[in-house]
């Protein structure tokens, strides 16, 4: 939710900043802003719209000078997105500029003292109130910039990364951090600071990711302090070295970054499993497991937490955790687990999973989990992320940058994680089979393979997208590990397409879906070999029956259901606890030619932001 980029060096702050703003756009995208500082004079350009307009818009009436910038992107919360509510914003005296990620809960509070001091205010943020109560406290406490960040900091509810500067101190870049990510990129006499390391990486390999409730003071030339914001105790910062080049967060040639990730499929669950799945020796080595394997094999329980995409990876995670490794599982949505007072106790097991590592609600969970004693395992794709830090130990799925704002490559790979992990635990608890578990691990190794198979029918699912593009309606069926992937299959349609479509278990369907389906209804049925397959056949002729579409997806060779279903998606014969992995693929496909076919912003779905620091 926003994006915020910042620059002071020696190098024109311009370009470094509308760059940055490019690549975090997938964290909002409905308005941006710049404000260039050349010691003398702020620039300041703002717009509805994306960073495409805001670049067009400077062009056309705005001087690009100064060595320091700051940047913003955004997913409006509160005010609607429009020119006055972009970030940054000036406080009243046009001394301080600020630009922020996050909420202030308890803004209309402080904005009602502020205005009865006199403030005013030009826009519907909570951010203006901010940087209007940081100069009240610089000017009444006589204190300097990063004084009043502090104090003011302590006054506000809320979740925030913000980076405020002062016209009277052109060398300097305030930073502050709580539930938001903030990273300080660390060049030869020149500091970078935005909501990932994204931005910055063509410039340094070095990163500080700032904690909750840090902040520092970025100096042009000068070490950067970091200090708590609370107690203002002084914080050694932790020196990263950053593992992303520039390749992998660029298209590489492909029409959008969705379908990029789409096919980086096979290379990166190579990347997820390599060094960690020595399937010859029949070993499962993951580094954050192997120390907490008995907090795992002791549990009374594994409670995953997560949301969306990652909620479904969850889903599949509960049929193979209690399916081989016969441990139960609970799969909640982090959103509803924080408020509903759940039961935990010290012999539960948290998984919280996460592509960002940011989600407020997730992060939220794995506090009140934490909170309650019980031991939580993240599984997340961005390397130094708040969860990965929050959480007591964990793997990450190493999917590389997902930059499309529909997630693919991070589902396949976290189930790829979790299935490793359900595979080790299975093996230490004696609950496979020797012959099963080398099977299942033999036949991880080949999933790269297959799913290569299954990008080979993409022509084929255009077609089928070109048939369906205008319906109004679709219906996702599975059964079993494959309903949670027909959940995901529905909801990549719907982000993407804005057509409605809804996922159901196959067998649910006549008590109530069923009423839905006439002619004008496509159901997508995943119909692949499994203990499933003769009931889903009968459900395809229910279907049938009452005129319905049916789009199959199919095991090679099928036979049966080719015969009944109107189009055919056919995937390599993969045993069923993998299967999710290869049936994902054709759906991924559909969703995005029909997007893309319906002329959508596919990268940047409306209303939608890659990373969702808010509750
Ligand atoms: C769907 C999608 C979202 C995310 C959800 C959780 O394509 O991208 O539903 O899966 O917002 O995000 P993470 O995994 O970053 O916690």
């Amino acid at each position: 939710m926003c994006g915020i980029v910042g620059y002071i060096g020696n190098r024109d702050a311009f370009p470094v900043v509308l760059n940055g703003l490019k690549r975090l756009e997938y964290r909002g995208y409905d308005s941006a802003g710049i404000a260039l500082y050349d010691g003398t004079d702020i620039q300041m350009c703002k717009t509805q719209g994306k960073v495409a307009d805001l670049e067009a818009k400077i062009q056309q009436n705005m001087p690009t000078k100064g060595t320091l910038g700051i940047g913003h992107t955004r997913w409006a919360t509160h005010g609607v997105p429009n020119d006055v509510n972009s970030h940054p914003h000036y406080s009243n005296s046009g001394e301080l500029v600020i630009i922020h990620n996050g909420i202030i809960e308890n803004y209309a509070s402080i904005k009602k003292e502020l205005k009865k001091r006199g403030y005013t205010f030009t826009s519907d943020t909570d951010t203006e109130v901010l940087v209007n109560l940081i100069e009240d406290i610089k000017i009444n406490e006589k204190v300097k910039l990063g004084k009043a960040v502090q104090i003011a900091l302590n006054q506000v509810v809320g979740a925030y990364a913000i980076a405020v500067f002062d016209h009277n101190k052109p060398d300097e870049i305030v930073v502050a951090k709580l539930g938001s990510p903030l990273a300080i990129g660390i060049g030869d006499d020149e500091f970078f600071v935005a909501s990932d390391a994204t931005p910055f990486i063509e410039f340094t390999n070095n990163a500080i990711y700032l904690e909750d409730e840090e902040m520092a003071i970025v100096r042009r030339g000068r070490e950067v302090k970091v200090r708590k914001i609370k107690g203002d105790s002084v914080v050694v910062p932790y020196v990263q070295e950053l593992q992303l080049n520039l390749e992998q967060i660029e298209k590489g040639g492909y029409d959008h970054f969705m379908l990029k990730e789409i096919y980086e499929q096979p290379s990166v669950i190579k990347d997820t499993y390599r060094g960690r799945l020595l399937s010859d020796q029949g070993i499962i080595k993951l580094g954050g497991l192997d120390e907490y394997i008995e907090k795992f094999t002791n549990a009374n329980r594994i409670i995953i937490v997560a949301c969306g995409t990652s909620w479904h990876a969850g889903l599949v995670a509960e049929y193979i955790f209690e399916d081989l490794a016969r441990i139960p599982v609970e799969v909640e949505y982090a959103s509803e687990f924080r408020y509903r007072n759940p039961i935990i106790t010290e012999k539960d097991v948290i998984i919280a999973i996460s592509q960002s590592g940011e989600t407020a609600d997730t992060l939220a969970a794995i506090k009140l989990a934490k909170e309650k004693g019980a031991f939580v395992y993240g599984v997340c794709n961005v390397v130094g992320s708040t969860i990965s830090r929050e959480t007591h130990s964990g793997s990450y799925t190493h999917a590389g940058p997902e930059i499309g704002v529909a997630s693919t490559k991070a589902f396949t790979t976290q189930i790829t994680v979790l299935t490793m992990i359900a595979l080790r635990l299975a093996k230490v608890k004696g609950t496979i089979s020797q012959s099963d578990y080398m099977m299942h691990l033999h036949e991880l190794e080949t999933i790269p393979a297959k799913v290569e198979e299954a990008l080979k029918s993409d022509e084929n699912i255009k077609k089928i997208s070109a048939v369906f593009k205008d319906a109004r309606n679709f219906l996702y069926l599975g059964r079993g590990y494959n309903f949670p992937v027909a959940l995901e299959g529905a909801l990549k349609l719907k982000e993407i397409s804005y057509i409605h479509a809804e996922g159901y278990p196959a067998a649910e369907m006549k008590h109530g879906p069923i009423a839905l389906i006439d002619e004008q209804m496509p159901v997508v049925v995943i119909a692949v070999n499994s203990n499933h397959y003769e009931k889903v056949v009968s459900n395809i002729e229910e279907i049938k029956a009452r005129k319905g579409k049916i789009i199959a997806l199919v095991s090679e060779g099928d036979t049966a259901v080719k015969e009944l279903a109107d189009y055919v998606m056919e995937v390599p014969i993969t045993p069923e606890a993998l299967s999710p992995l290869v049936t994902t693929i054709p759906l991924q496909l559909l969703s995005y030619h029909i997007a893309v076919m319906l002329d959508r912003n596919v990268d940047q779905p409306r209303n939608l932001a890659k990373s969702v620091t808010v509750e």
